[in-house]
């Protein structure tokens, strides 16, 4: 089976196919925005479930108490993938959602400043690592034989998400139009709880510093991954599917997992492709832990 059987292009993006179609796609462009809608935006692979979790617990008190055990996909569900049929009209504001689209295809709304983005982006490389696993993990997606082969596709955008460079550069360049905020999966990484008082300050939420340590505890990699509300287990088991019955969306959950696969000569010839693309954006990259 060829790229195509998995994936469906759609104004030029990639979507995945056993998840939505071209009808639902379309009515993207009208879907009516509200004034406190929150939107995650990250391309594959770059911290959405983290991040999902993350906001769950800032908004949801019942979640950030354990008292209702809902899962994160249900408090903030993909705009574009008809997950579980949930009709998004009908939700009770405030209403998360997570997203991969480009900046050119999310709703008009949008783009008129109502609603705030979250807009998380991740060093490539470790892009690279953890879709790699993930393709040879579900079923959904097209097997990956070699490291190699899957960083010429990344590189030709012959993946769920298209191309890595125009989805950050376009969103970046775009900023102004939008109420975004850009973080670094390296810095959550890095710094869990300025993470959650930088999103706390941009979504408006006053939590008492015992809320945020509640927050942070549990949106640790360690705790995620124990969490059946958190960590996508059953999800990936009943209803996504797998290809080999083990491996997690919590993989590894780390900064410079890369330079274990990817080697040297791959990594150098990257590095000249992304200097010359990024040159004009002035974000952030952590490559290694070791960084600050
Ligand atoms: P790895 O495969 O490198 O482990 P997405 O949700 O966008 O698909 O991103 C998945 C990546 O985010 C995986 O990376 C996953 O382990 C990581 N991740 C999820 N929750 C995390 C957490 N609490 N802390 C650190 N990384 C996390």
């Amino acid at each position: 089976m060829d790229t195509d059987t998995y994936l469906l292009k759609f104004k030029g993006y990639n979507f995945l196919r056993s998840l939505t179609d071209a009808e639902r796609l379309e009515e993207l462009e009208d879907f009516e925005i509200r004034d406190d809608d929150v939107f995650i935006i990250t391309y594959p692979k770059s911290g959405t479930i983290w991040t999902q979790q993350i906001l769950s617990l800032i908004y949801f008190e019942e979640h950030r108490t354990q008292t209702q055990k809902m899962e994160t996909i249900d408090r903030a569900p993909f705009l574009e993938y008809n997950f579980r049929h949930m009709d998004f009209h009908r939700r009770p504001s405030p209403r998360l959602f997570s997203t991969h689209l480009p900046y050119y295809l999310v709703p008009n709304g949008l783009k008129n400043k109502k609603a705030k983005i979250i807009y998380i982006y991740r060093n490539p490389k470790d892009v690279i690592t953890s879709f790699f696993h993930y393709s040879n993990l579900v079923a959904a997606f097209e097997t990956q034989e070699n490291l190699d082969n899957f960083i010429q596709h990344f590189l030709d955008g012959k993946v769920l998400g298209s191309l890595w460079f125009d989805h950050i550069k376009g969103w970046y360049e775009h900023r102004h139009k939008f109420n975004i905020l850009f973080m670094s999966y390296e810095e959550m990484k890095m710094d869990l709880r300025s993470t959650v008082k930088k999103f706390c300050n941009f979504l408006g939420k006053e939590l008492s510093e015992d809320d945020i340590d509640a927050v942070v505890k549990q949106a640790t990699f360690k705790n995620m991954k124990s969490d059946p509300r958190a960590n996508y287990n059953d999800i990936l088991r009943n209803e996504i599917g797998t290809k080999n019955n083990h491996g997690h969306f919590l993989r590894k959950g780390t900064i410079g997992d890369w330079k274990n696969h990817i080697t040297v000569n791959q990594s150098e010839r990257f590095d000249i492709i992304f200097q010359r693309k990024m040159k004009d954006i002035p974000l952030k990259f952590i490559w290694d832990k070791n960084e600050q």
